[in-house]
């Protein structure tokens, strides 16, 4: 059974998307351990709720800074470096065999990509590589695009660019806001990601460079 490691930043509701199709039985997984980086991210709670293993862990917090009281650019990048060794090394301890970056709003280090290479999936709420970044479904709103959607990539160590796995279209309408695409574009995500996985768990998925076969 695949083993899933999460990540996320707020407030979960992918994760609970997953939480509902293993349960439902479409999806053939086990969630081994919810990390966020943010404390008050409501996803805890979910995970919490339903018997999972949840863990924040603070890139703010000094125990990642190691020695140095210093900010120069070289004790940043050190402490990014031991905060990725940190998530990699939770995801491992648990035995995670992939992780799904579920609004998980940092970019992820080599660290755990190298631990899991064309095993970390991260999901963007527009159809990539148009509006990339954290600001998806406002940025092709305010451009004025008819379709966007909903992209299921494998993350690589830029944000929104590895090979994507899945898209799903979403139309806007001419009466939309921010808050009524959002919704729409949220439940093709709660679709999706839990269909990718179970791509995954089926051993139906190879990638060849950039292209992702789906067998
Ligand atoms: C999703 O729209 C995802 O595409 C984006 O962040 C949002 C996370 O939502 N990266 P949630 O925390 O799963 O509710």
């Amino acid at each position: 059974m695949l083993k899933l490691g999460i990540l996320i930043s707020g407030s979960g509701s992918n994760l609970q998307a997953i939480i509902d199709a293993i349960a439902a039985g479409t999806l053939d997984a086990e969630i081994v351990t919810v990390i966020s980086n943010k404390a008050d991210a409501y996803g805890l709670e979910r995970a919490c709720h339903a018997g999972i293993r949840a863990v924040h862990l603070d890139p703010a917090d000094p125990a990642y800074r190691g020695a140095s009281d210093s900010s120069t650019p070289a004790d940043k990048a050190a402490a990014t470096t031991a905060y990725n060794a940190a998530i990699r090394d939770e995801l491992t301890v648990v035995g995670a065999d992939y992780v799904v970056m579920a609004g998980y709003m940092k970019l992820l280090g080599l660290e755990v990509l190298d631990a899991y290479p064309n095993r970390v999936l991260n999901l963007h709420p527009a159809l990539l590589p148009s509006f990339p970044g954290a600001h998806g479904i406002d940025d092709a709103l305010a451009y004025g695009v008819k379709i966007t959607g909903v992209t299921v990539h494998f993350a690589d160590a830029e944000f929104d660019r590895g090979p994507i796995i899945a898209q799903i279209p979403v139309e806007v309408r001419e009466d939309d806001t921010a808050d009524t695409l959002a919704t729409r574009i949220h439940a093709a995500e709660h679709t999706i990601l839990p269909k990718a996985l179970q791509w995954i768990a089926e051993g139906r998925v190879t990638v060849e460079g950039r292209r992702v076969y789906i067998s």
